[in-house]
């Protein structure tokens, strides 16, 4: 709930600047975030290619929804509450599976791979079954990434969909396989974790290994409004060329942003020797030199889509001071570990990265907790990206509670 203190601190907010303490470590403006934002906005889950047949299920957790992914059986990937409809036990225990049907481990009311409430035990002859199915997540599917929104009435998709789907598309997501995943804990605001990845002021001091191949040019993905550098739009043009769209866009709020950007000269891949980290590459993009597509989207995933593989981070705020960074390696599914590929080597670069990141963040956090704390300038230079977000965040929050008062009124 956005309560008239959280409104006030929303309208002090200085432009140009960091947010105040409150919005990084106060429980009533993560229960704002909560409800504002990662209960109503669309947010990432997982790959597609991680429900591999029917029944292939996961589990996630936002905040205190515990949701389901689950493939049925005509290919659909469906999103549902995980709490059953008898007297709300969880169904699914696991992070991951695969169930013939959806039982219920309390009193085994079982439902079909869409929802539907199929077995109840001694519910009476007038029991309607069709009334109690299971209670649906929006789920939305682009080019093999699945994204779910918990909001009643879920904002548009389709806008980001169509402007992302035609890059996506040569990465063949469809046919990817997770090689290695990694859950670490930041301790540190969700939105802490999201502005330090929004600049690579920090870079040069703080990843020794991903600035080997990444450049740190502040203005390598930054788009028109920060001037697109003349060999950046060459990458670009070029890649267009090769039927690969690259040329920077962004969502109108910059609540996401595509580009296909040049790696440093030389490098293939996030790798420590530059070379491709796969053999059996993940797509179509047959350039080695085509560098890597950039992708995020607030509040919930950035992304990293290269000539071999591609990288999917999802954020999950855990609580003021804690987020949830989940990262996962996709590599064609028909690669061969040990032969195509080798995990340590795919993997080691971007776990150095967010565990440098890690490192950051939660300095910042702990600095920020100090009362002598107080915001500073965002640099025009290196940080605009971050202003974009702190915007974007703001905007989101001001409109949620506005449209609270119009509701109430
Ligand atoms: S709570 Fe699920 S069957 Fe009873
Ligand atoms: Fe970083």
């Amino acid at each position: 709930m956005i309560t008239s203190r959280v409104k006030e601190l929303l309208a002090q907010r200085i432009p140009g600047y960091a947010l105040s303490q409150p919005f990084y470590n106060d429980p009533e403006i993560f229960d704002a975030d909560m409800d504002a934002i990662f209960y109503r906005e669309w947010l990432f889950a997982i790959a597609a290619c991680e429900l591999e047949k029917t029944g292939s299920y996961v589990t996630h957790q936002v905040g205190a929804y515990g949701i389901i992914l689950v493939r049925g059986a005509d290919g659909q990937i469906r999103a549902f509450h995980n709490t059953c409809r008898h007297r709300g036990s969880i169904l699914c225990k696991s992070e991951k599976g695969n169930v013939p049907k959806l039982v219920c481990p309390y009193h085994q009311w079982t439902y079909e791979l869409d929802g539907k409430l199929i077995w109840a035990r001694d519910m009476g002859d007038d029991f309607d079954a069709s009334a109690f199915g299971l209670r649906p997540v929006h789920c939305r599917e682009v080019a093999g990434l699945v994204y779910i929104c918990l909001a009643h009435t879920a904002p548009d998709f389709d806008d980001f969909a169509e402007l992302v789907r035609p890059y996506l598309e040569p990465h063949d997501l469809n046919n990817a396989k997770v090689a290695v995943e990694s859950s670490i804990v930041e301790k540190g605001n969700w939105k802490l974790v999201w502005e330090n990845n929004r600049e690579c002021y920090h870079c040069g001091g703080n990843h020794p290994g991903l600035c080997r191949s990444f450049p740190d040019d502040p203005v390598i993905a930054g788009g028109p409004d920060a001037g697109i550098p003349d060999y950046v739009q060459q990458h670009y043009d070029r890649m267009a060329a090769l039927d690969l769209p690259s040329q920077f866009q962004m969502g109108p709020d910059y609540q996401y942003r595509v580009a296909r950007v040049p790696l440093l000269p030389g490098a293939k891949s996030f790798t420590m020797d530059l070379k491709p980290a796969v053999t059996r590459p993940l797509g179509h993009v047959k350039d080695d030199s085509a560098g890597t597509l950039l992708k995020y989207h607030y509040p919930s995933t950035w992304n990293h889509f290269l000539p071999d593989h591609a990288i999917v981070f999802r954020v999950t705020p855990l609580s003021p001071t804690e987020t949830q960074v989940t990262t996962k390696w996709l590599v064609h599914k028909d690669a061969v570990e040990g032969r195509d590929y080798d995990v340590q080597r795919l993997s080691e670069v971007w776990n150095a990265t967010n565990d440098e990141d890690r490192r950051v963040v939660e300095d910042n956090q702990k600095g920020i907790n100090s009362p002598a704390y107080e915001p500073g300038p965002y640099s025009a230079v290196q940080e605009r990206s971050v202003m974009e977000f702190v915007d974007w965040y703001i905007q989101a929050m001001t409109r949620r509670s506005r449209a609270v008062i119009m509701e109430v009124a």
